[in-house]
Order: C-alpha cells, then sequence, then structure tokens
C-alpha cells in the first residue's frame, strides 16, 4: 500500500459554496471520498488535510518528511501564487509533489499565472476540477516503484 498525502489549502473548505463557476459544485468532503475510492482502486491509501493557516500547512509538510509518505499532491490555493513558506517546505520533501488546481489557472487573473511552487514540484495539473485531483492521484502512482509489476 502506497502512502499519498492530499493537501488542500486556505480557502479550499468552501468548496461547494465558493465560485461554482470556476470550481463548480462539489464539496471537499466529496472530493476527498474520490480521491480516496480510486486508491483503493490503485494500491493507495490516501490521506487528506486541510487548513487555512499557513503555520499548519508547513507542519504537516514537516510531518510527512518523517512519515514515509511516497507522494504528496497539494492544492494550495492563494498561497500557491506567494507562499515562499510552503515552497521550502516542500522543498525539504524527498517524494514527489503534484501541484493541483480545480481551476484552469491560467484562463484567470494574471496573478494566478504564476506559481512559486512550479520549478521543484514535479508536474501540475489544471482545469479539469474534481478530475485534476484524480489524475494527479494516478500521475504520483505512476511515479512510484511497483514491485509486483515486472
Ligand atoms: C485554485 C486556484 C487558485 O488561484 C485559487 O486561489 C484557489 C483555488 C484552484 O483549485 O483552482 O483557491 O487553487
Amino acid at each position: 500500500m502506497k502512502k499519498i498525502l492530499t493537501l488542500h489549502g486556505v480557502n479550499l473548505n468552501m468548496f461547494g459554496k465558493r465560485d461554482p463557476k470556476q470550481y463548480g459544485t462539489i464539496t471537499l468532503q466529496e472530493i476527498d471520498a474520490r480521491l480516496q475510492s480510486l486508491g483503493k482502486e490503485l494500491g493507495a491509501e490516501v490521506e487528506c488535510f486541510q487548513t487555512n493557516s499557513e503555520a499548519a500547512m508547513c507542519e504537516r509538510i514537516h510531518a510527512a518528511f518523517s512519515e514515509g509518505t511516497d507522494a504528496v499532491l497539494i492544492n494550495a490555493g492563494a498561497w500557491t501564487h506567494y507562499s515562499y513558506a510552503i515552497r521550502d517546505a516542500l522543498d525539504i520533501l524527498t517524494c514527489p509533489v503534484v501541484e493541483v488546481h480545480m481551476s484552469n489557472v491560467h484562463a484567470r487573473d494574471e496573478f494566478r499565472h504564476h506559481s512559486v511552487f512550479a520549478d521543484i514540484v514535479h508536474g501540475q495539473i489544471c482545469g479539469f476540477g474534481v478530475d485534476s485531483y484524480l489524475l494527479a492521484l494516478r500521475a504520483s502512482m505512476a511515479l512510484l516503484p511497483n514491485p509486483g509489476v515486472a
């Protein structure tokens, strides 16, 4: 069983209520349930964590370093665009990190076009709604060694 940690940042607890044109009406709990059910199919235990506190997010990332997490999926919300603290925390990790966005950030306000994580993550997936997360889970699993398969 691989250990995949999904991190949701600031304001993402409001998915379902917030700007449905960008994010649809799916709630964070539903996103987490979809991830956990796909995880079961793929042989991954998916833990999901959301916080609106930048310090708590950094501390969760630090814990992931010591826990033997196999991969991290992160949608940091607006922190993506300016948080050097979260960037530095992610940069400590040795496992693959995949950046996720529900919306196509490149088709939105200019400040959303830049990610301060872009060059330290394995890759980015944006614009597919909940499928951005599911694709990120598949992509992260494909990066991990699978001793069962020749
Ligand atoms: C987001 C895009 C960010 O620009 C925004 O601040 C969010 C959500 C997304 O999932 O599309 O909070 O990360």
